[in-house]
């Protein structure tokens, strides 16, 4: 149910979509709003702070809200990927454990690893939940929490994803060690080795290091920068090969930062059912989007018990404290249960009643506010510095949501040759081949935005458009 606050703010969105308020002017004051809609002030305040939150307007002192100038970038965004329409077995991910590396050591500039730094979390009320639960939960944190894990925090999680179109009874939600294992435990539960996995192309590399580990193949499906993975190409994919399931990461994904349409979600699930293929739902950025509402989980309109969903905490609460947990569906509730408790027994204790205690006094609808519209700003910032400092040719996503940008370079560019080259400079990023099962986008890199600002990173940048340029000129 949308409130009447969110409504007005619908409004002045779109009143400053279609330019009636520009960049820079001033919207109408709180009184003006509340006499023209013929609301309570308090209603009032609570629209224009919340297209504030979500970094569309700026408050002045003492002077009113005003649209906030908006960095739109000049830049073409990449095409709609073309993979190869072939099942194969995942190679290519021995870089990936030089990169992790790299997001270990501080001296580097963190570009690479989509991690986001400390300044972006909530720290210190995390120190202080963990502190309170320790010393309130003495005894009960020294043991086991077996699965399905911490009641008090299934609830809290079942309480957020009813509000976000998923009414769900908390017995049906299982705790696990981030959405990695989550994703892991849906896998293993219905593939068996050899078995082919459908997946968004490009996709983030600990997807294709999961399929590689448990002995599956995977099918790339093209995918489209802002809408998301190609429903004919998967349902050709599925008519061509025995297909048993597909990831989809539809609400921000990570490394493209599209939010897929309510109708494409219902037109994904209907495929689904016509197909018979489970679709394992990573909802991990679901929380992070630019826009006023959240969006809903393809979970929401699953009719047939077809979706597997997947989040955790880990980019919009803190990666370390590996709270995650998914939402299977009766079907496959106990197999997974199940498998969760041969895998490590437990998660965790204390960071599941940490968080849950962190959702219940509403600290993390609080962080969330601020959280979009800094990832806002950082993306924005590093959209305006990549047009200022790449060659031309460079094309870069306009991502709905999230804090990772995905750059198609001058097709000369050897993004993995760049990637060292980078290294040796003290300067981490991604290169876009380990977002490939076959070592695809040979001139693609993903930039994570979410890093403190400072002058190293924009000297970094320039750098990395120095070496860009030369590679491109060989
Ligand atoms: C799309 C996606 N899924 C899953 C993960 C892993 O999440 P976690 O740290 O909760 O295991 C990441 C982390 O980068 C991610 O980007």
């Amino acid at each position: 149910m949308t409130l009447l606050y969110e409504n007005i703010a619908e409004h002045l969105l779109k009143a400053i979509e279609q330019g009636v308020y520009r960049p820079g002017e001033r919207l109408p004051s709180v009184r003006q709003l509340s006499q023209s809609h013929q609301i309570s002030t308090a209603t009032a305040v609570s629209a224009l702070r919340h297209l504030e939150d979500h970094g569309h307007i700026e408050a002045r002192q003492r002077s009113g809200y005003y649209v906030r100038p908006r960095t739109r970038s000049h830049l073409q965004e990449p095409a709609l990927s073309a993979p190869s329409g072939e099942p194969s077995r995942v190679t290519g991910q021995e870089l990936v454990l030089h990169l992790v590396k790299a997001a270990n050591n501080p001296r580097f500039i963190q570009l690479g690893a989509a991690v986001p730094s400390p300044s972006f979390l909530p720290t210190q009320k995390i120190e202080h939940m963990l502190a309170a639960c320790s010393r309130r939960y003495r005894n009960r944190i020294t043991g086991y929490e077996f699965p399905p894990g911490a009641p008090e925090l299934r609830r809290q999680i079942a309480k957020r994803m009813s509000e976000n179109g998923c009414p769900i009874n908390p017995n049906e939600i299982i705790i696990t060690s981030g959405c990695q294992e989550a994703i892991t435990l849906a896998l293993r539960a219905v593939t068996v080795p050899g078995d082919i996995v459908a997946i968004e192309s490009p996709t983030f590399y600990g997807l294709l290091q999961i399929i590689e580990s448990l002995g599956l193949k995977t099918i790339e499906i093209p995918t489209h920068p802002r809408e998301g993975i190609a429903l004919d190409a998967l349902q050709l994919a599925c008519e061509q090969w025995p297909i048993k399931a597909c990831i989809v990461v539809p609400n921000y994904s990570n490394p493209l930062g599209y939010c897929m349409s309510d109708q494409r979600k219902r037109q994904l699930i209907e495929l689904a059912n016509r197909q018979r293929i489970l679709v394992i739902e990573d909802d991990i950025y679901g929380d992070l989007g630019f826009s006023l509402q959240r969006p809903t989980p393809v979970k929401s309109v699953d009719n047939e018990d077809r979706v597997v969903y997947c989040s955790s905490f880990s980019k919009s609460l803190s990666p370390g404290l590996r709270i995650g947990w998914t939402a299977p569906g009766p079907a496959l509730l106990e197999k997974i249960e199940y498998l969760k408790y041969v895998t490590n027994l437990a998660t965790p204790t204390l960071p599941q009643l940490a968080v849950a205690e962190f959702l219940r006094h509403g600290g993390y609808d609080r962080h969330l506010r601020q959280a979009r519209s800094r990832y806002l700003q950082a993306v924005e910032r590093m959209t305006a510095a990549v047009a200022a400092s790449f060659p031309a040719g460079t094309r870069v996503t306009q991502p709905a949501g999230g804090f990772v940008l995905w750059l198609e370079l001058p097709a000369e560019v050897d993004a993995i040759a760049l990637t060292q080259q980078a290294l040796a400079l003290g300067i981490s990023i991604a290169p876009g081949p380990i977002f490939s099962a076959t070592q695809k986008y040979r001139h693609f890199i993903r930039l994570s935005c979410a890093c403190d600002w400072d002058e190293r990173v924009d000297e970094a940048l320039v750098t990395l458009g120095q070496l860009i340029t030369r590679m491109a000129e060989k």
